[in-house]
């Protein structure tokens, strides 16, 4: 066994220079693990709270109350435990706090707290982080196949397009650091053409290029081009995933594309998506709906879940339960997993777990707002979910999460790369078989 000595809690800054928590655990015998909570800015109703103080100060983005949660209420309860004993540690902290939201501790102390703890266990036992996660949990570890911002839209890109992220995927690489050498090329081959056109107007929250486009589907076809710029064909190696984060601008079954000047029912806002989905290689659509509207939801999976993965993610909000409902329901094909949308570890490994019971496939997520904790990189690869999605290709709290992949890959080798394994269920995998020999 080995005895929790301490648990503290600092403010530190997260990469939209907002307060978060910082938690440092320390082991009796000296040994210690650190988390940081992320932030999220397209945040789902039903996910874990953000403890802020409100008030003038810091806009109201102060966290003296959460770090308080952390000094004065988690910690006393923590101190004495085994560390290795993460559930018992995670399920005390939802006793203390056993609002659904996690609003009285606040979800950004409980998650730094239960990152920390993960941290500790596993430099207790002198292992990697991925390595003890596959042992704690009895999972084969493999390097996930990444999801790729190249440009922001909505609410990290000032809502100057609708639709969130543009993304590329690619399945048909042979090892991560062939992902990363291909983002590349097409990353900046689609700030050349941005450029040349006199449509760049920077970097958006997550480090995609931050767009002046016409239409949300002038950024669609510029995606497609930046591939093609890039050396390759759209829908061979690279495909492209979109997060339409849909409840940011749908509500009560209406749609509103003000860059469009469009406004539609979800019928019609289905339509348009399915539209965009024969017109362009695209393999992944997260929350192509609001998450108000189930219907729509299961009603856009019956009609596209054999052809693309549809990702809830404000929709499930890394909940066990409402992966369960969904599966029933047949909405969504697959879940976002966000730490600090359910709070702890524990809690997002069972949804993971759930998740893949019903069959749905899994992608661990960071949040917009981000910093230099690497710890999804070791979750995703320790679970062996399959795939990654962490923002863009600049910017380093993004960059540190693929850069750790890498040192990942150069301990398990290139062979443990997924490739296009997590796709085989889509248009692409049929195509080719979801083998990447
Ligand atoms: P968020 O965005 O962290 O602002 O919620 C990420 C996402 O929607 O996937
Ligand atoms: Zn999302």
């Amino acid at each position: 066994m080995t005895t929790i000595k301490s648990v503290k809690a600092r403010r530190v800054w997260d990469s939209r220079g907002n307060p978060t928590v910082e938690v440092d655990v320390t082991l009796a015998n000296g040994v210690t693990g650190r988390g940081i909570a992320p932030a999220g800015a397209s945040r789902g109703a039903r996910e874990a709270i953000d403890l802020r103080d409100c008030g003038a100060r810091l806009r109201g983005m102060d966290v003296q109350r959460a770090l308080t949660s952390v000094n004065e209420i988690i910690a006393p309860v923590l101190v004495g435990r085994d560390v290795a004993d993460q559930v018992g540690a995670d399920r005390a902290m939802l006793e203390l706090d056993p609002s659904p939201l996690k609003s009285t501790l606040g979800g950004n102390a409980t998650v730094a707290t239960s990152i920390a703890l993960l941290q500790a266990a596993a430099a207790a036992e002198n292992k990697h982080l991925w390595q003890h996660i596959a042992d704690v949990y009895d999972r084969s570890a493999s390097i996930p196949l990444p999801e790729i911002q190249i440009f922001g839209g909505g609410a990290h890109a000032g809502r100057r397009v609708d639709i969130q992220d543009f993304m590329i995927m690619v399945p048909g690489a042979n090892s991560f650091d062939e992902v990363m050498e291909i983002t590349s090329e097409v990353y900046f081959a689609a700030g050349d053409i941005m450029k040349q056109k006199g449509r760049l107007a920077g970097v958006a929250d997550e480090g995609g290029w931050w767009p002046v486009f016409d239409s949300n589907e002038e950024a669609l076809e510029t995606l497609v081009a930046a591939i093609e710029k890039a050396g390759e064909k759209p829908g061979e190696r690279v495909v492209i995933s979109l997060d339409i984060a849909a409840s940011e601008f749908g509500k009560d079954g209406k749609y509103r594309l003000a860059l469009d000047d469009q406004s539609m029912d979800s019928a019609a806002f289905i339509d348009l998506l399915g539209r965009w989905i024969e017109a362009y290689p695209i393999a992944s659509i997260e929350d192509p709906v609001g998450e108000d509207d189930p219907e729509s939801m299961a009603e856009f999976t019956r009609r596209y879940g054999q052809r693309v993965q549809i990702i809830g993610d404000d929709y499930l909000v890394t909940n066990k339960a409402l992966v369960e409902e969904a599966a029933a329901a047949g909405a969504c094909n697959a879940v976002l997993i966000k730490v600090n949308q359910a709070g702890t570890i524990s809690e997002s490994v069972d949804t993971f777990l759930a998740a893949e019971k019903t069959g749905f496939r899994s992608v661990v997520s960071a949040r917009s707002g981000e910093t230099e904790d690497v710890t999804i990189s070791h979750l995703a690869t320790g679970l062996g979910c399959g795939q990654l999605k962490v923002g863009s290709f600049t910017r380093s709290e993004r960059m540190a999460k693929w850069n750790e992949c890498l040192r990942i890959q150069d301990i398990l080798g290139p062979s443990a790369f997924v490739g296009g394994a997590p796709l085989a269920a889509t248009w692409w995998g049929r195509k080719n078989s979801g083998d990447k020999s």
